[in-house]
């Protein structure tokens, strides 16, 4: 087991025994890249300060994730099975359970964070950002925007700016929160923009892996096609969704080699894996 993965269903064994806590535990240990923590642990390293220091931002952001998750595949969103090469959420449990199960890790995640160990104010600042990107101005917009019956999105704009707020802004918050952690507010805006850019990057690769992948591969359902989901590779075509891809991860990483005062290597090596991988 990872050590992050240790941390985590630590947090989750505090909470009373009972079934939600069973479908948050489910959910939350069936793996998953845990790219968020790992963007802001690459940060806090980058700053030069010590990882620990991110450990309840870490836990809290993959636990968010993990819910937005469980409520995307609800059969009410795009009504999938296979998740993190399991049974979905409510597939395994019930659907009134993993909507509580997201409830409890969206409402646990900030608690966790006012236990971080560093001051009153650097908790307040950075937990407003996490729940400003979670939220109605950031994922869960995103996600609304996704839903087709609310938007009718025909163009590659306005299909951008669905992709920014549903995975971008949840990309960013570990950017500017291990920046704001480290000392370094006046560099959030910066960061805030990378994981925008690297976001987009993300969302159309996860696109393009839904029609290149079987579900088996992928550990997930492949249903956009299906769901007559707009998504980058119906809007673009393949071929260029993934030259758009590629520019924007090329953009994010130019970004990040901008950046001054910040050892850049271990951001750059996880957008790398990031990019580079098959699945
Ligand atoms: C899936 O996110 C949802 C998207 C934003 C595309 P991830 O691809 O990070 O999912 P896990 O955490 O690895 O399962
Ligand atoms: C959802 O995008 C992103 C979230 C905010 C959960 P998708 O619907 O494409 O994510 P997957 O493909 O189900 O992981
Ligand atoms: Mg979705
Ligand atoms: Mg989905
Ligand atoms: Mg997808």
């Amino acid at each position: 087991m990872l050590d992050f993965d240790k941390l985590l269903e630590e947090r989750i064994l505090r909470l009373p025994e009972s079934r939600v806590r069973d479908a948050m535990q489910y959910s939350l240990m069936a793996g998953g890249k845990r790219i968020r923590p790992a963007l802001l642990y690459a940060v806090v390293e980058g700053y030069g300060a010590d990882r620990s220091i991110a450990d309840e931002y870490a836990c809290a952001l993959e636990m968010i994730h993990t819910y937005s998750l469980i409520h995307d595949d609800l059969p009410a969103m795009d009504n999938d099975d296979l998740r993190r090469g399991r049974p979905t959420c409510h597939k395994q449990f019930d659907e009134a359970t993993a909507i509580l199960a997201g409830d409890g890790l969206l409402t646990y995640a900030p608690m966790l964070t006012l236990q971080s160990k560093c001051s009153a104010e650097t908790i307040c600042k950075c937990t407003k950002i996490l729940l400003d990107m979670a939220g109605a101005a950031g994922m869960v917009l995103g996600q609304c925007l996704d839903m087709k019956e609310e938007t009718g999105v025909t163009d590659w704009e306005a299909l951008k700016e669905v992709h920014r707020n549903k995975t971008g802004c949840l990309l960013s918050a570990p950017l500017m929160i291990g920046a704001v952690l480290c000392g370094h507010e006046e560099d959030a805006e910066k960061w805030h923009s990378v994981g925008i850019t690297a976001g987009l990057a993300f969302q159309i690769q996860d696109d393009i892996f839904d029609v290149r992948l079987t579900p088996e591969e992928f550990g997930k359902s492949t249903s956009d096609t299906g769901n007559d989901k707009v998504t980058s590779v119906t809007l673009l075509g393949i071929e260029n969704a993934e030259d758009m891809m590629n520019r924007l991860y090329d953009e994010a990483e130019e970004a990040v080699r901008s950046m001054e005062d910040f050892n850049q290597k271990p951001l750059l090596k996880l957008i790398t894996d990031i990019r580079e991988r098959r699945k």
